[in-house]
């Protein structure tokens, strides 16, 4: 089985590794991308197309893995060229997924969504999948893939990933905003072991993790929260969802973003 990637970054690079190892052949194209992609692409050994059409043209499954703005172009310019199952698995909203797998002539789509870092968690990884083809993209469960099909209606997978983020990003937003209030007053260690005693042990490195990860990755967050919120707002009035928004707004302006930090403190030392 022949499987393609359009865009070759984080993702495609991961994923294509596990498959690569379990047998499987692995394409991608190299017109008109980066060094850094470059790199990566020669690093994995992976077979190389002319370019996207072709690739999509001899692809049993073709996965879509690019920068997300992206992602409707790229269906445009292979939609009547993909001859397998075509698999968008990028952040967009259900409504983005649906513009771009509209492009794919053959009608044999699904959309997915990773539920976590994939270089962080690496194999295990949940990527959960639906759409009419989402069966058959599952078969890659069996080359080392952990994909649960949630349902055969087109944008579930997208739906429930930015809920999630909905979730996860709010979290981590009200915890910036409370222990940087607890440490202005110097309660930041005694609000963390207060914590501890209700959210558990694991609390309070999770916690910590977020704030940090928070401020690494502010900008990218409140653009993200930009899609949950119109996506929210079609179902309910999304005013968590805005909050936790603005505040990462307010977090990318006045954090340093080049360098992660290593401690909470170093964060909240250069928030005001
Ligand atoms: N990384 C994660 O853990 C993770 C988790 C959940 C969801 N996602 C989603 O998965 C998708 C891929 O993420 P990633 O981390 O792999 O991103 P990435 O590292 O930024 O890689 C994106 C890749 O897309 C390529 N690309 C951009 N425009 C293209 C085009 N017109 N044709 C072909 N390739 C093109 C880029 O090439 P250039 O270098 O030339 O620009 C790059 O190789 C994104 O939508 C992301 O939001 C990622």
């Amino acid at each position: 089985m022949k499987i393609g990637f359009l865009g070759f970054g984080e993702v495609a690079s991961n994923i294509s590794k596990w498959l690569k190892d379990s047998g499987l052949e692995i394409y991608t194209s190299l017109e008109n991308r980066s060094q850094r992609t470059q790199d990566l692409v020669e690093k994995s050994g992976v077979n190389i197309c002319e370019n996207n059409k072709s690739l999509a043209n001899i692809s049993d499954i073709l996965i879509s893995a690019l920068t997300p703005d992206e992602a409707i172009n790229v269906a445009r310019e292979i939609g009547k060229y993909s001859k397998g199952v075509y698999v968008d698995i990028n952040n967009i909203s259900p409504e983005t997924a649906q513009k771009a797998l509209e492009y794919i002539e053959n009608g044999r789509t699904a959309d997915a969504a990773i539920m976590g870092g994939i270089k962080k968690e690496g194999k295990k990884v949940q990527i959960i999948a639906s759409g009419s083809h989402a069966e058959q993209f599952s078969q890659l469960n069996q080359y080392g893939m952990n994909i649960k099909v949630t349902s055969p209606h087109l944008g579930q997978s997208k739906a429930l990933k930015m809920l999630r983020s909905a979730y996860t990003k709010g979290v981590s937003a009200l915890i910036f905003e409370s222990l940087y209030s607890a440490y202005k007053l110097d309660l930041d260690e005694e609000l963390l072991e207060c914590l501890k005693i209700t959210e558990g042990p694991d609390f309070m490195k999770s916690a910590l993790s977020r704030v940090i990860s928070s401020a690494y990755h502010a900008r990218r967050r409140a653009e993200e929260m930009d899609e949950v919120l119109s996506f929210i707002s079609n179902y309910n009035d999304p005013i968590m969802s805005k909050a936790t928004m603005e505040c990462f707004k307010n977090i990318s302006k006045t954090v340093n973003q080049d360098i992660m930090a290593e401690n909470y403190k170093d964060v909240f030392k250069s928030h005001k």
